[in-house]
């Protein structure tokens, strides 16, 4: 089977990290670069935490890019209140020196799509992608799939009554994405809270993957203590919801998700910043610019998210979500 390329634009954080951990064991794919973007954290403190998170894989062979520091037109605003004051839970992991590249997250996003087929993987806010498109757009539509955690169709944000995070922190940036592909006849693949909110990393599955990989089971346990305590704190939750992992699983395994196709746009004023309108009605009899998902099978989910992580054969788990 021919592994397919991706990029993953990520903004590590906690779940981020989880995403990367499950990419790099997923034979499905090989991630050629990490782009950092800013969001859950400074890029700085993104571009820390991803390579501190390759160490612990023992990957730091896969290159980390720094990205945008700030979103396109909104004032940055990050997400360490979730994430904690190091983005990665407060593990407080020891830092990894070196590994800079002498090209940013443009430059190298740039130069790969007009060299080979790759997808990229988007799981934050999308100042990256935005930024690709104003300076080298035709590169940004060689991009062979495209695939974006973020956005609420129908639900509630976690920003704001309608807005998802991603959204957001950079609404203009994901319009610029979403009108682009509506342009040039593309969809993204979108996977919004509707799914990602369905896969709960609650505390017995947390005791699970310590009993069947310590060592994963408990750097995982490291990175999403302080994210428990969140999400107790603030969703009066019992475990804490991990959203990016969903995108780099459904790249994998179209199986896991039912969508739809539909016409998205974003707000980038008022009340509803960053909410992402789902014309599912097609009320606006507009081109589909995007496949939405509405559905997950959450123990599939965490059958492939188990068996790649902790390296066990998926017959071999046994657990209920
Ligand atoms: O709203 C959830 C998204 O925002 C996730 O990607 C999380 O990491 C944050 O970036
Ligand atoms: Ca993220």
């Amino acid at each position: 089977m021919e592994r397919r390329k991706v990029i993953i634009d990520c903004d590590p954080g906690i779940d981020d990290s989880l995403a990367i951990m499950l990419a790099l064991a997923s034979r499905e794919i090989e991630v050629i670069g990490i782009t950092i973007v800013c969001g859950n954290c400074p890029v700085d403190m993104g571009f820390e935490n991803a390579k501190k998170v390759l160490n612990h894989l023992n990957r730091l062979d896969v290159p980390v890019y720094k990205g945008m520091e700030k979103p396109l037109i909104k004032e940055f605003v990050n997400a360490l209140d979730t994430h904690g004051q190091d983005g990665l839970g407060e593990s407080f992991l020891e830092n990894v020196e070196g590994y800079e590249q002498d090209i940013d997250a443009i430059t190298f996003l740039s130069n790969t799509l007009r060299k080979e087929k790759v997808s990229i993987i988007a799981i934050g806010p999308l100042t990256n992608i935005a930024t690709l498109i104003h300076t080298d757009l035709e590169a940004f539509l060689n991009v062979e799939e495209f695939i974006s955690m973020g956005g609420a169709c129908h639900v509630p944000g976690n920003c704001s009554p309608v807005a998802e995070y991603n959204y957001w922190c950079d609404p203009d940036a994901a319009k610029l994405v979403f009108r682009t592909m509506k342009e040039h006849h593309r969809k993204v693949l979108m996977v919004p809270l509707n799914v990602t909110r369905q896969i709960v990393l609650t505390p017995e599955l947390l005791e699970y993957m310590k009993q069947v990989n310590k060592v994963q089971g408990d750097f995982v346990e490291k990175i999403t203590k302080f994210y428990f305590y969140f999400h107790l704190t603030w969703e009066n939750l019992i475990g804490c919801v991990i959203n990016d992992p969903l995108a780099v699983a459904y790249f994998i395994n179209r199986n896991l998700c039912a969508g739809i196709d539909a016409y998205v746009d974003i707000e980038t004023q008022g009340i509803s910043i960053g909410q992402s309108v789902v014309d599912t009605l097609d009320f606006y009899k507009n081109e589909k610019n995007a496949h939405v998902l509405t559905s997950v099978d959450e123990h599939a989910f965490f059958e492939m998210f188990f068996s790649k992580v902790l390296d066990i054969p998926e017959e071999q788990l046994k657990f209920e979500v």
